[in-house]
């Protein structure tokens, strides 16, 4: 069959990539889907077993970082679209260990920039470089105000300087080369398969186990939380409507202390694990803070809104209710990944044939 699309999609088997690329494969069977991942502890195949085995979907195991690998899967399969999710992405990570996060967030997406710069001489219109990014460049907000696409960046933690740089690539690929592009940067997100190191399946991971709920500080810093598969839709939407060359915040207009948001998460999974009120917010225990810990974060997404029509689809507490059902109902999932046994799964599942 001949596709309309050749998109290739990086970081797919991760939390938020693994939920655009089912979107894609999906909602576009006239596009062919190429998803490239390294499989580092947070790439799971296990998040894609839904379309694992469709005719426009194609698992290419490798890392952003090596440029002849790179250069050789943009040679072969001549692919017009990048949606680029890869990335390190988990803060406290960054600040124990930086470097894994400057190579491969900005070694990695240059190594991409320039694979498709080779490869798109003529850049036709039907090419496009779509990075996705986060609002934690633009740094920390006081208790006013809300991020902007004009916000100047002030990036505090490894992870954010690194995706603030990557960022900056990107607009230079763009400005010095005519490299067809587009950014998005978005608020934090909650949903289905997503890691249990982050704050929200990490607290329900600990309420189902009866664990300490770590929370940092007091507890007062905020997070604008956005239901995953909105980000998705989103990142859809930007993809094909989106004008090149600009930037879209994509937020959940839904801010949130984190002390309040895990008290909420206490009081659904009272209710879904039928214990008595008030038995698991009596595990919430304040630990150290985070080292630099940014105050809040809050997105305005009105460009996005206005300009392509996007907007969020679901209330905060139905989403989280929604998070907590698929948690539990998917005990084998969590445990596999508690228990490292997902990363066997390339192994069982891409080796048999
Ligand atoms: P994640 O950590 O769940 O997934 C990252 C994926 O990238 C994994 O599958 C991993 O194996 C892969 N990867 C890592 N290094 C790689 C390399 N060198 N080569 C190839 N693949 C590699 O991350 P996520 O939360 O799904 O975030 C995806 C993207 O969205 C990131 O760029 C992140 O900065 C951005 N983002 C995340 C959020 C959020 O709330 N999670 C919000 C805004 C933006
Ligand atoms: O804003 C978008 C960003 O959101 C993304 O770019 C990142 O990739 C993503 O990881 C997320 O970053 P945060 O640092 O905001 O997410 P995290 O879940 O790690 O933490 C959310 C808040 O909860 C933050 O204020 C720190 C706090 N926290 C976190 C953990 C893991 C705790 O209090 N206790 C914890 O155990």
């Amino acid at each position: 069959m001949e596709y309309k699309k050749k998109i290739l999609i990086t970081g797919g088997a991760g939390f938020i990539g693994s939920h655009v690329v089912k979107r894609f494969v999906k909602n576009y069977p006239e596009y062919q889907i190429f998803n490239l991942d390294k499989l580092t502890y947070a790439g799971n195949l296990e998040n894609l077993r839904e379309i694992e085995n469709e005719s426009n979907y194609t698992f290419l195991k490798g890392d952003i970082v090596e440029t002849e690998f790179i250069n050789k899967i943009f040679e072969h399969h001549q692919f017009n679209g990048v949606i680029h999710l890869a990335a390190e992405s988990h803060v406290d990570r960054s600040i124990a260990n930086p470097l894994e996060f400057i190579i491969t967030n900005i070694v990695g997406t240059t190594t991409l920039l320039n694979a498709a710069k080779n490869t798109w001489k003529d850049n036709s219109n039907d090419n496009l470089f779509y990075h996705i990014s986060t609002d934690e460049v633009y740094g920390s907000l006081g208790k006013e105000g809300f991020f902007t696409e004009e916000t100047a960046y002030d990036p505090r933690s490894p992870y954010s300087a690194s995706k603030a740089s990557s960022d900056h690539l990107v607009r230079a690929y763009f400005h010095t080369y005519k490299l067809p592009v587009v950014i998005s940067n978005c608020s934090n997100n909650y949903g289905s398969y997503h890691f249990p190191e982050k704050l929200i399946p990490l607290t329900i991971n600990n309420i189902k186990n009866n664990k300490p709920i770590p929370v940092y500080g007091k507890g007062e810093n905020v997070r604008d939380w956005l239901f995953v598969e909105d980000h998705a839709r989103a990142i859809d939407v930007i993809f094909h409507k989106g004008r090149i060359g600009e930037t879209y915040n994509i937020g959940g207009n839904n801010e949130w202390t984190n002390i309040d948001l895990v008290n909420l998460l206490c009081k659904i999974m009272d209710v879904k694990l039928y214990r008595e009120a008030g038995t698991s917010a009596k595990l919430i225990t304040f630990v150290k803070d985070r080292a630099g810990h940014d105050l809040r974060y809050a997105i305005d997404s009105s460009k996005l809104q206005n300009e392509l029509g996007w907007k969020p689809s679901l209330q905060f507490e139905e989403g989280l209710e929604k998070t907590v059902d698929w948690y539990l109902a998917n005990e084998e999932w969590l445990n596999h990944v508690t228990s490292g046994a997902y990363q066997n799964y390339y192994e069982t599942q891409y080796h048999k044939r």
